[in-house]
């Protein structure tokens, strides 16, 4: 069997997180650049049954059966062989590499699922289509998050604009025009599985939290009609607003709020953070004429990284 090469792209939620765990819509964007890689290779001379799993990325250098059965690889595996209707594990080698943060709001873990998903898939010669490896990754998103609303593993098995309501299927959303982008990474890691209990704990507590859940879904509602226009502005000013209800939320924390204020400030036309909140990562949509001054005054209020991507028409191709 030959080595299999197999990726999946990292992913931002443009407008809605958080809401769209309550079924309130969101819009999710892929970042074709940042990828996570895997290598499958098959395991000679190992003991039949033997997988060797190794993520720098993560620090892991295990076999499979080291790995607690509700580790989301382990879980990846699992679906993508049940999903297969194959029994016996088979023997291989599988190696993930990722060139962005994990742990940062980037959609890591669905990243790594999916890769997964493709990967095994093809190495034992029948890949999956996207239906099944969307499902393969939300059963390990549903480990990684407990209560996953399925924007990542969906839009990151599409790899293509997404305008994502939780009880509804997905629906692929076409830029008017070429929006540019960028990311800067607080550096600080936080599981996107707390924040979510969180809030699911206050909204229980405080009726004032599932107002401004529906307060995030219309300004989703009004961004899919920015976002297919190409009315840059507009796109930005509801990145803003939606920016201002998440802090009600108490999702977002200084050091996002440092790297915000630093965007708007070098003339970025809207930012906020994206992902899970209270630490990871902000996007900003700017202006490609001011991305040198917005990437200089992003790395002066502490971004440990800063990614530029672009979403045109052509994406959702
Ligand atoms: C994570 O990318 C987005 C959240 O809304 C969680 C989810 O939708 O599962 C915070």
């Amino acid at each position: 069997m030959p080595v299999i090469p197999a990726s999946a792209c990292a992913k931002t939620i443009l407008l809605g997180e958080h809401a769209v765990v309550y079924d309130e819509p969101a819009i999710a964007l892929p970042v074709s650049n940042l990828r996570v890689s895997a290598t499958i290779q098959p395991g000679i001379g190992l003991e039949p049954g033997t997988v060797i799993i190794k993520v720098p990325g993560l620090s892991l250098d295990t076999d499979l059966k080291s790995l607690p059965p509700q580790h989301p690889i382990a879980i990846s595996i699992q679906a993508t062989l049940d999903s297969l209707g194959i029994h016996e594990h088979p023997t291989f080698r599988l190696r993930l590499t990722n060139n962005f943060p994990l742990g940062a709001g980037l959609g890591g873990s669905a990243a790594i699922a999916v890769t997964i998903a493709r990967g095994l898939s093809a190495f034992l010669g029948h890949p999956l289509g996207q239906a099944e490896v969307n499902a393969v990754a939300f059963r390990s998103e549903q480990s990684a998050h407990g209560n996953p609303s399925g924007i990542d593993n969906t839009v990151i098995s599409l790899e293509k604009p997404i305008y994502f309501r939780r009880t509804h299927k997905e629906e692929i959303v076409k830029a008017g025009r070429m929006f540019s982008f960028l990311i800067a990474n607080t550096g600080i890691s936080k599981h996107t599985q707390d924040v979510v209990g969180d809030l699911a704990q206050k909204r229980i507590e405080d009726s004032e939290i599932q107002k401004i859940m529906h307060e995030i879904g219309q300004v989703s509602k009004e961004g899919r009609g920015a976002f297919t226009s190409g009315n840059l502005g507009k796109l930005g000013v509801l990145m803003n607003e939606n920016q201002s209800l998440l802090e009600k939320l108490e999702v977002s924390s200084n050091e996002l709020r440092n790297l915000i204020e630093a965007a708007c400030s070098a003339g970025a036309l809207g930012a906020k953070l994206t992902g899970g909140g209270r630490g990871g990562c902000i996007l900003a949509l700017i202006d490609e004429v001011k991305r040198e001054a917005i990437e200089y005054a992003l790395s002066a209020a502490g971004a440990k990284q800063i990614f530029a991507f672009e979403i045109g028409p052509q994406s959702a191709r």
